[in-house]
């Protein structure tokens, strides 16, 4: 039985959790839902299942009640990785420490620091730590465009376009490249993704970034400039908007293995 944590954020016309569960369906394949509202993580709602997390709210709550679980289950991702994608932060540092290319990033609450870092740059982008879909990210040209720290901040990369790497099991098996007139081009910020070959380069560097935060699977998004690619984030609940490789067939085989594996 495969336990399933619908991603809230799910909606009619997207609906990320019944595209997976409807390729169980076809596999033959159990399942049930839980919601992490009503659960009880003392008094064993579940042990030795594999519990899936399409999405997950960015609250305290909902993130503590899947730590909890996770005690007895096997929750996919691991809560510590999508804590860890969820922080630009952390996911910044494991990059830096595995020697995969990401750019010049700072991280402080001094605003002296952000402004010796500004001015070295010429400019900078700004991003929320915690933050998702392209929001709060600003092109930032001087510190007194700045707030209050602290400040994430990160050398500017020139592009015209990025790249998001769908990764399952360290192998990434869907891309789109994505478009927009503004600073960030994430679907939710007015971008339109296209499907795209996935080169040989872009393959290993999202396969190493998913691997470097711990996922098993998830959406790596790179920049490109003249010395090759270069890795924002990744993704730990990602959505597959705009990819034509088959995703929720290929994350449910990936479910019903671990399931399968987890029983034995
Ligand atoms: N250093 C940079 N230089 C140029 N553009 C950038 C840079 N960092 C981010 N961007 C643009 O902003 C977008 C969003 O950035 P990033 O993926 O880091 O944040 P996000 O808000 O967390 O997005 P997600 O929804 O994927 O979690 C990128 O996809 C890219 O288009
Ligand atoms: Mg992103």
């Amino acid at each position: 039985m495969i336990t399933i944590v619908p991603k809230p954020t799910d909606s009619a016309g997207d609906n990320s959790t019944s595209m997976v569960t409807e390729e169980l369906t076809k596999a033959g394949a159990a399942y049930r839902f839980i919601n992490l509202d009503t659960i009880d993580p003392f008094s064993n709602p579940c042990s030795d299942e594999l519990i899936w997390v399409c999405g997950l709210r960015q609250d305290d709550h909902q993130f503590e009640i899947i730590n909890a679980l996770s005690v007895d289950n096997h929750v996919i991702n691991s809560p510590e990785s999508i804590f860890t994608c969820a922080s630009k932060v952390k996911t910044s540092a494991l990059l830096q420490k595995k020697g995969i290319r990401t750019p010049e990033t700072l991280f402080t609450a001094s605003s002296e620091m952000a402004g010796h870092f500004i001015e070295q740059h010429g400019r900078v982008v700004y991003k929320p730590v915690y933050g998702y879909d392209g929001n709060g990210i600003f092109l930032i040209n001087s510190l007194g465009e700045l707030g209050k720290g602290p400040y994430y901040l990160q050398e500017y990369v020139a592009n015209d376009c990025d790249y998001r790497i769908f990764v399952i099991n360290g192998r990434s098996v869907g891309a789109i490249v994505r478009r927009s007139d503004s600073l960030a081009h994430n679907i939710h910020q007015g971008g339109i993704g296209i499907p795209c070959m996935i080169d040989n380069d872009m393959d290993e560097m999202a396969g190493e970034a998913a691997m470097a935060v711990g996922v098993d699977y998830g959406g790596v998004d790179l920049l490109k400039d003249r010395e090759g690619y270069t890795v924002l984030e990744v993704n730990g609940t990602p959505n597959w908007h705009c990819m034509s490789a088959p995703i929720p067939k290929l994350l449910a085989e990936y479910l019903i293995t671990k399931e399968r594996q987890s029983r034995c």
